[in-house]
């Protein structure tokens, strides 16, 4: 075998296994979304806020929906702030936004997730509203828990 084709199939051989390791790694990717981060999401109940009367805590986990213009193509711009009223909740390696979900009418249209102590909890999505009458936005606290805002759209 000549020198070249012996490269060109050791070329092959390194393309197919790294391939092979790529599938791999967005197949465990997609069975375990929060990888190497999962040990790190210590609760997962639900909270809700006191609408009356909340707490500076309740403030920093419930999501901030905010409604932006809507573009030529119909979508709306949609942001969600981690948290209320100014108060912004942390982002370090041991606790932070792990992740926010927004749901028109119940159903799932977008997802994020965090890296922690590199991204905070804000996410900005442009979505078709027409016809929707609720926008649920759904976050998660590592430590403190899931929390969950619903706005009446007009
Ligand atoms: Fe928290």
């Amino acid at each position: 075998m000549d020198r070249r084709k012996a490269l060109k199939i050791g070329a092959l051989g390194a393309l197919a296994a790294a391939t092979t390791l790529s599938a791999s790694e967005y197949k465990e990717e997609k069975t375990d979304v929060y990888g190497k981060y999962r040990e790190g999401i210590k609760n997962r109940e639900k909270y809700k806020k006191d609408s009356k009367n909340p707490t500076k805590g309740q403030l920093k986990h419930t999501p901030d929906i905010k409604i932006g213009p809507k573009d030529t193509n119909g979508y709306t711009l949609v942001e969600i702030t981690l948290g209320q009223e100014g108060i912004i909740h942390p982002s370090t390696d041991n606790h932070w936004i792990d992740f926010i979900e927004l749901n028109a009418d119940g159903k799932l249209v977008a997802r994020t997730l965090f890296e922690p102590g590199k991204a905070m909890g804000y996410a900005a999505y442009k979505v078709k509203l027409d016809g929707v009458k609720k926008l649920t936005a759904v976050a998660g606290c590592n430590i403190h828990g899931i929390w969950e805002n619903t706005i009446t759209l007009k």
